[in-house]
């Protein structure tokens, strides 16, 4: 069996949501300090609802196409939805990742929840 899935292999080459937002009101960046990979989260919300996400990585193939996958997951949806985003579950859309790279989908959730974090405290909520 291949050690990725297609769908792991289709995001990582060709990741969705590349990128920085300029006027982002949510910013969240996390690393993995063993494997010094990087990854920062850009948010555009509107009446409560993901209007534009993007993201850049510095790090692995998994991590790449766990940002990928993880924007698709939340683009257009409410921010609580987004909020409830957890690892397992972007790496279930990613068709499954091995074990020692579940940590790269982990990279991918506190991501985006850092970057909620970040527009909540923004906002005053
Ligand atoms: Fe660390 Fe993939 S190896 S995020």
């Amino acid at each position: 069996m291949a050690l990725y899935s297609e769908k792991v292999m289709d995001h990582f080459r060709n990741p969705r949501n590349v990128g920085v937002i300029e006027d982002a009101n949510g910013i969240g960046e996390v690393g993995n300090a063993k494997c010094g990979d990087i990854m920062k989260m850009y948010l555009k919300i509107e009446d409560d609802i993901i209007k534009d996400v993007k993201f850049e990585t510095f790090g692995c193939g998994s991590a790449i196409a766990s940002s990928s996958m993880a924007t698709e997951l939340i683009k257009g949806k409410p921010v609580a939805d987004a909020m409830k985003l957890t690892n397992e579950a972007v790496a279930e859309a990613l068709d499954g990742l091995p074990d020692y790279k579940m940590h790269c989908s982990v990279l991918a959730e506190e991501a985006i929840k850092n970057a909620l974090d970040d527009y909540h405290k923004r906002t005053g909520q």
